[in-house]
């Protein structure tokens, strides 16, 4: 491994779909760090999205590494919802890696590989690169059509200028296609990366100014360089450990990315990766950027686990992590202890604990408004109003999924708004856990490994916090 690769895989698009958090889009602070009432999707816990915002700060000063966070509370009492928030108040630059407590337990890798992997998810690197660009203007871009339609590849010449010189390139199919994607004409300035051959629009060039309203308020324009069309040019990547681990792993590395079909990766190539990583930063080439690792139903984990993450808490590239319960005095995972949420004492006392707290009605009624805003659902006041009540009487998630079933019932029966009808009637197919509780023991001896008596059932489930 005598060159490392690096690669930039932030471009990739996020696919945003409805679920169960996106109408969260910050933790809803201002600027002094106090919590709005209601902002950025987020309603009322106001305590808890304050101590999150101080989390916030102590990781955008980039100073604080290893330090954890507990975020505990029942369950729907927007845990999971916080971390988001906080997630989204980062920035991209930021990383942040979410896992789930059950989710290390896979086959194809040891659980600590797992967590060891989650934890350089969530490590950045900055890293600064000297790259040869062509910037200039565009003169003319000239594409020759192959005499037989289809025949060989397409060929071409680009012209391009400085204030001071102007040059012809040859262009292949790959630069051909390029141009057309990034839609470059004459008048373009733009820069093209010698070693990817990446095209980057800057802007159009003044002397087209003219042309101003053809091309609308949008277009910037920028002045034609000067100097030489070749120069080299400081550029900044941001990619995680991990990222640098996988590709580096492996002869596929960089699609393994895509298909997160990583496997384990070997301690040698890491230790290299670090000791790389480590002169790059004393050259003054690359900066560690800790970012936060969110590992929520962390009472899933076990005892191994856990001293894992003491152990890497302590490294100095540790980033911050957040973690998320919803147990109370329970056992540790892999051992006969009890333990205040299921976590051994060495570790919980590293944590600084944030509680959140049940919501009250007009908290789950707004909440509840903001969900039909983001599912596009239109509801009478006097559905909500029902909604609200069932959300007080059973949870807050069972009243959420409503929802979008109300919605369907509305559809079904061609109605434009979701009336209490839809509601009742979504109500009676869908069961929330108290009358499917109440079901279960009516109907058990029905049911495969119901021996167990519904009692016994409560008492192993005991250990949430919920009674
Ligand atoms: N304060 C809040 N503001 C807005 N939405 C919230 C808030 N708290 C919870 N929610 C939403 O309610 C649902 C349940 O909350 P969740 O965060 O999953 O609870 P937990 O993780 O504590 O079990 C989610 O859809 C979440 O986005
Ligand atoms: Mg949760």
């Amino acid at each position: 491994m005598a060159e490392l690769k690096i690669s930039e895989t932030r471009d990739l698009t996020r696919i945003e779909r409805i679920g169960a958090h996106s109408h969260i889009r910050g933790l809803g602070l201002d600027s002094a760090l106090e919590a709005r009432a209601v902002s950025e999707g987020m309603v009322g816990q106001t305590r808890a999205r304050r101590a999150a915002g101080v989390i916030l700060q102590m990781i955008k000063e980039g100073k604080i590494a290893g330090r954890a966070v507990l975020l505990a509370g029942q369950p729907g009492t927007g845990k999971t919802a916080i971390a988001m928030g906080l997630a989204k108040s980062l920035g991209l630059e930021t990383p942040f890696a979410v896992i789930s407590g059950s989710e290390i337990f896979s086959l194809e890798m040891s659980k600590t590989e797992a967590l060891m992997q989650a934890f350089r998810k969530a490590i950045g690197v900055r890293i600064k690169e000297e790259t040869e660009v062509i910037e200039g203007e565009v003169l003319e871009v000239q594409i020759d059509r192959p005499a037989v339609a289809g025949a060989a590849s397409k060929t071409g010449k680009l012209t391009m200028k400085t204030t001071e010189m102007e040059t012809v390139y040859d262009l292949g199919a790959k630069m051909i296609e390029a141009l057309g994607k990034e839609k470059v004409q004459s008048g373009d300035v733009i820069a093209i990366d010698k070693a990817s051959g990446k095209i980057t629009k800057l802007g159009r060039s003044f002397s087209r100014s003219r042309d101003y309203d053809a091309m609308g308020p949008q277009t910037k324009f920028v002045q034609c360089p000067d100097g030489e069309l070749q120069k080299r040019k400081e550029v900044v990547h941001c990619v995680t450990l991990h990222e640098i681990d996988v590709i580096n792993s492996r002869t596929q590395g960089f699609l393994a990315l895509f298909t997160g079909d990583t496997g384990e990766i070997r301690a040698e190539v890491r230790e290299q990766i670090d000791t790389k990583v480590a002169e790059w930063r004393e050259e003054g080439k690359a900066e560690i950027v800790p970012g936060v690792l969110f590992i929520d139903e962390v009472h899933m984990l076990d005892i191994e686990c856990f001293s894992f993450l003491n152990r890497a808490l302590e490294n100095e590239m540790a980033p911050i992590l957040v973690v998320a319960t919803n147990r109370g005095f329970t056992k540790i995972r892999g051992t006969n202890e009890k333990s205040q949420h299921g976590m051994p004492i060495d570790l919980l006392d590293r944590l600084l604990i944030i509680n959140t707290e049940p919501y009250t009605k007009g908290e789950i009624r707004k909440i509840l408004d903001i969900r039909c805003q983001e599912e596009d659902v239109e509801m009478a006041e006097e559905a909500k109003a029902l909604l609200t009540h069932i959300g007080v009487e059973t949870s807050l998630r069972y009243a959420i999924n409503l929802i979008t079933t109300a919605a369907l019932a509305c559809q079904k029966r061609k109605g434009k708004n979701v009336e209490s009808e839809d509601i009742t009637r979504v109500y009676s197919l869908f069961l929330d856990v108290k009358r499917s509780t109440q079901n279960l023991m009516e109907y058990q001896n029905q049911y495969m490994f119901s021996s167990s008596s519904a009692k016994e059932v409560e008492e192993d489930d005991g250990n949430a916090m919920v009674s």
